[in-house]
């Protein structure tokens, strides 16, 4: 089973516990696993896609109204199991109902009103307020309070969370009391939330409802790092359309009689990328810049929703994305140390400016990013091959998809079975400073990275940085990548390096230390602090010029502008 050399020891006696551990030392409790709490990537998909088509999603006047539009929902419409209230521009408040007939009574009453603006009065136009199905709604103060009068009031007292923004990082980083504790409380800290990820499903679930009624097996499945364990607070929603049901039916003597067959493929998912871009832009409500890139070679809509300040990225066909999902899911799951560990590199890679923003460019993406941390994971014999997952895969999930081999066993019991035994328990400290000092002497310039074996060979293209895509072994996901960003990188790694060894040096003085130094752009204390450092220093400070400067980035999360 050991196909590559890796020991490694899962179940109660080995690896995990000594990851854990290392890890326990550090402030991080217990993984997934050993609380019990690991099931299937589906299950969880499937359950959060329940959840999210019980739920409505409405824009309030304050906070205070909450309380009020809880209670009118309530005995309007049915349970209510879970309520949050967050504010962007707007406030909303998302609630999930017990039961999904709830969300129908509710939204039977739903109005779209022409509009028809004159100063400050809206007009009555020949339509009127038209009935319609939604579930983005806003709270209409009149109506409501019309339809309270005269209801006995009482304390409302449904579990009602208010999103709050996270904490100073900086300050919550200064507690810790080591560096594997920082990129624990950094990774807690900057993931998606609970509510972040409701409300990209809720997205999903309100596209589908809009297209039920043309293609009734129509899913909308989220997948990259919204789903895949990686995604930090505003990560992008990357959505992929099926129109097909999973298994397919007996054709019928009656069909679909179609104005005009579409010549291919291609130009049938065209016709409906833009049919749905259509409806998106006139009818889903706080949605802007929807963008029709349907003649990529990869068909796409991008829009931004206002309301979930999400940008939004819908495709379909190629399902590559979703089991690539789905796997890196799955060894974010078998080592506690997998999930800090890529935190720390991403947002360290976005401090230095080395992260491409919008794709394409010759700067890593956040994906690439994980994917190096995954292959060095793999090389330091962390994390298994994907070629051993795929030994692992059951009849269920063998997939040849395209002539491409998509199959790999998410089962974790089959995993522990293995009893590989790992004599890697560095700690995720450890581990991070091993990353930069293993990315600093790459070779780059002759080697190609492969996850699916976990080693490396030597390249054919002429790519600066070459790392296979486990399910499309001929394409690249780092392509774009230039020579000049290498060379960036691996200055910025190796500068890296003495500045995280001698970081206890500044905590015993009180100064940025560990990751608070590491993730600010100017990763030198300033000089008067470090003519005091100097004296207990075993090693020099690195020249100035180990400063990495590159083009500016755009601000993290571009909010665009409204239509
Ligand atoms: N993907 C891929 N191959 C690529 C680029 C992307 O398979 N060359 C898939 C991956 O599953 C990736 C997803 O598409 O997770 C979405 O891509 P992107 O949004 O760029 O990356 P994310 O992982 O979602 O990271 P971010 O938080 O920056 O959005
Ligand atoms: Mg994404």
């Amino acid at each position: 089973c050991v196909s590559h050399g890796m020991v490694a020891e899962l179940s109660n006696s080995g690896r995990l516990l000594h990851a854990s551990s290392s890890l326990r030392k550090s402030g991080h409790k217990s993984s997934n696993i050993t609380k019990g709490r690991l099931s299937g990537f589906q299950a969880r998909q499937d359950h959060l896609r329940r959840q999210a088509r019980c739920s409505i999603l409405v824009q309030v006047p304050s906070k205070t109204k909450c309380s009020s539009i809880l209670q009118y929902c309530e005995k309007r419409a049915g349970k209510i199991v879970k309520a949050y209230h967050f504010s962007n521009s707007k406030d909303y408040t998302l609630i999930e109902f017990a039961d999904e007939s709830s969300v129908k009574n509710i939204t039977k009453h739903a109005r779209f009103f022409m509009p028809n603006k004159r100063g400050n009065q809206y007009y009555g136009t020949q339509y009127g307020s038209i009935p319609v199905q939604t579930r983005l709604m806003f709270y209409s103060g009149v109506e409501l309070e019309k339809s309270v009068a005269g209801w006995t009031t009482s304390k409302y007292s449904v579990p009602f969370e208010s999103e709050t923004p996270p904490h100073n990082l900086i300050q919550t980083l200064q507690g810790a009391k080591n560096i594997s504790q920082q990129m624990s409380m950094l990774y807690k800290q900057e993931r998606l939330t609970e509510l972040g990820m409701r409300l990209r499903f809720l997205h999903c679930t309100i596209l589908e409802d809009l297209l039920t009624s043309i293609f009734p097996y129509v899913k909308i499945n989220p997948f990259g790092s919204c789903v895949n364990g990686f995604g930090q607070r505003l990560c992008d929603l990357d959505m992929h359309m099926d129109i097909q049901p999973e298994e397919v039916t007996a054709s019928e003597a009656l069909n679909f009689l179609t104005k005009k067959l579409p010549e291919n493929e291609r130009i049938f998912t065209q016709h409906i990328l833009n049919f749905l871009a259509d409806i998106i832009q006139m009818f889903v409500p706080h949605s802007a810049n929807v963008l029709r890139i349907t003649h990529a070679s990869v068909p796409i809509i991008k829009f931004y929703s206002r309301a979930l300040d999400i940008d939004c990225d819908l495709s379909m066909g190629n399902r590559s994305g979703l089991y690539m999902s789905e796997l890196l899911w799955f060894l974010g799951e078998i080592d506690p140390r997998v999930q800090p560990l890529v935190f720390t590199i991403r947002s360290w890679a976005k401090e230095q400016c080395l992260t491409q923003k919008q794709a394409p460019g010759r700067k890593p993406t956040n994906f690439t990013w994980t994917m190096l941390v995954i292959y060095f994971l793999q090389a330091k014999q962390v994390l298994p091959s994907i070629e051993i997952l795929a030994s692992l895969a059951g009849p269920g999930e063998r997939k040849t998809i395209d002539g491409y081999d998509r199959s790999f066993s998410t089962d974790i019991h089959k995993y522990k079975q293995l009893n590989l035994k790992t004599m890697n328990v560095a700690s995720v400290e450890e581990l991070l400073i091993q990353f930069m000092e293993f990315y600093a002497k790459y070779d780059f310039s002759s080697q190609a990275l492969s996850l699916r074996t976990g080693t490396s060979y030597t390249k054919e293209s002429m790519s600066p940085m070459y790392i296979e895509n486990p399910f499309e072994p001929d394409r690249n996901v780092s392509k774009n990548v230039s020579m000049e960003e290498i060379v960036h990188i691996q200055k910025a790694c190796a500068k890296s390096v003495p500045d995280l060894k001698n970081s206890y040096k500044l905590k015993k003085l009180d100064q940025r230390w560990g990751l608070i130094n590491l993730l600010s752009s100017q990763s030198h204390p300033p000089l008067d602090i470090r003519f005091k450092v100097q004296d207990l220093l075993t090693e020099d400070f690195d020249s100035e010029d180990g400063n990495v400067t590159s083009e500016s980035e755009k601000p993290s999360h571009s909010k665009l502008e409204s239509d």
